[in-house]
């Protein structure tokens, strides 16, 4: 079942063109976005919305974070994202206007699946939810339903399922655009040729991965790592430090890099590898002058750049380029990286990476 590959991580990590291109492929046969796509009731739902609340755990969660900056910014509709353990158990202003989307791999995480009931039970009637496997019980519970086609994930730390999360997000948010008149047809089709070459480009990401097992031997000794991005890659920092925490036992943490001078930065010195994500984008030159802060106090950066972002090796500073400019999908890309330096790092540390200490794949317990 393994293929050439060691473990399923591995295996999972490198289906991803594959994954992402079955996720995508309804829109291609579609050629449009729109609320088909996400099935029968789905143009009723959105016409009755005008927020959209995202609820998830771990890894599900940063993908909704992720997804915020995309429904804001192409839709134009307010988004918040929690955590569903969080939701659950507090006070909540109800919304009927309010789309709530659970987000899940499994189908079946409890406290996503409670923090659904919630919403509900409080009045919110639109719910979306968007699964990686057919049938299980929160899509049961969503009155629509998008399915991720990663395929089985087996490995415990997430990865094929992230991607085409991302995907689904990316899709609910040009859809939702669509159908409250913001998109047009020209934008409409550029977003469309982005998501056809995305599993050409994340393929690319994938063949860098001789340079980041480098990488990985320098962070095995280490016993920290800050993990920095800004914007829509500040999601895909976080993604970054909890694959590294949850399969190498290492502490990792994530920051937007303009928090850095409000605390982390206490923490940076020569032990401290410093994971920047840092493709061209607006805020590249943000990024750059927090870089140098770090530099300033002896820390050792490894920076996650593409073919656009003018970046050059200085000392204390490593740069490994995905080799492709990806634009609005660039946090998809960019996943492959981070999850490739945790994969390696843990085999260099010699975890067992499919199956980490004190985890579970599916969490169906509180
Ligand atoms: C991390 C990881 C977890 C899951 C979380 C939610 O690699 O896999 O953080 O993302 O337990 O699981 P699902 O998506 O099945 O609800």
């Amino acid at each position: 079942e393994l293929g050439p590959y060691r473990h399923f991580m591995q295996k999972e990590i490198h289906e991803q063109p594959r994954a992402v291109s079955d996720t995508i492929e309804a829109v291609i046969d579609n050629n449009g976005f729109g609320p088909e796509l996400f099935g029968d009731k789905a143009a009723e739902v959105f016409d009755a919305i005008d927020a959209v609340k995202i609820l998830a755990c771990g890894t599900s969660y940063y993908a909704g974070m992720t997804a915020k900056y995309w429904i804001e910014s192409i839709a134009g509709i307010r988004c918040d994202v929690e955590i569903a353990s969080e939701y659950r158990y507090r006070d909540i202003v109800a919304n009927p206007k309010e789309l709530i989307v659970t987000i899940s791999q499994s189908g079946e995480t409890l406290d996503t699946m409670e923090a659904l009931k919630y919403a509900k039970s409080q009045g919110m009637e639109q719910t979306l939810s968007i699964c990686n496997v057919p049938e299980s019980a929160i899509p049961r519970a969503s009155k629509i339903v998008y399915y991720t086609r990663a395929g089985a994930e087996i490995g415990v730390a997430s990865t094929k399922a992230f991607t085409t999360q991302l995907v689904a997000l990316f899709t609910l948010a040009c859809t939702l655009a669509k159908v409250k008149g913001r998109l047009t047809a020209e934008q409409e089709h550029g977003y469309l040729e982005e998501l056809r070459a995305l599993p050409g480009s994340v393929q690319h990401a994938l063949n860098i991965e001789p340079q980041i097992i480098a990488w990985a031997e320098k962070f095995a000794p280490k016993h920290n790592a800050l993990f920095l991005g800004r914007g829509v890659h500040y999601p895909i920092a976080l993604e970054g430090a909890l694959k590294l925490k949850e399969i190498s036992y290492i502490h990792a943490e994530a920051y937007p890099a303009g928090e850095l001078k409000h605390g982390p930065l206490a923490l940076v010195d020569e032990s401290m590898p410093v994971v920047v994500i840092a493709p061209n984008d607006q805020l590249l030159e943000k990024v750059k002058s927090n870089i140098q802060e770090v530099r300033a106090r002896g820390g050792e950066m490894f920076v996650f750049a593409d073919l656009d972002s003018n970046f050059s090796e200085a000392e204390q500073v490593h740069v490994i380029r995905t080799p492709r400019h990806t634009g609005v999908l660039s946090p998809i890309v960019h996943t492959i990286p981070v999850q490739l330096l945790s994969y390696h790092t843990a085999l260099a540390v010699g975890t067992d990476v499919d199956k980490p200490r004190n985890l579970a794949k599916s969490v169906t317990v509180e």
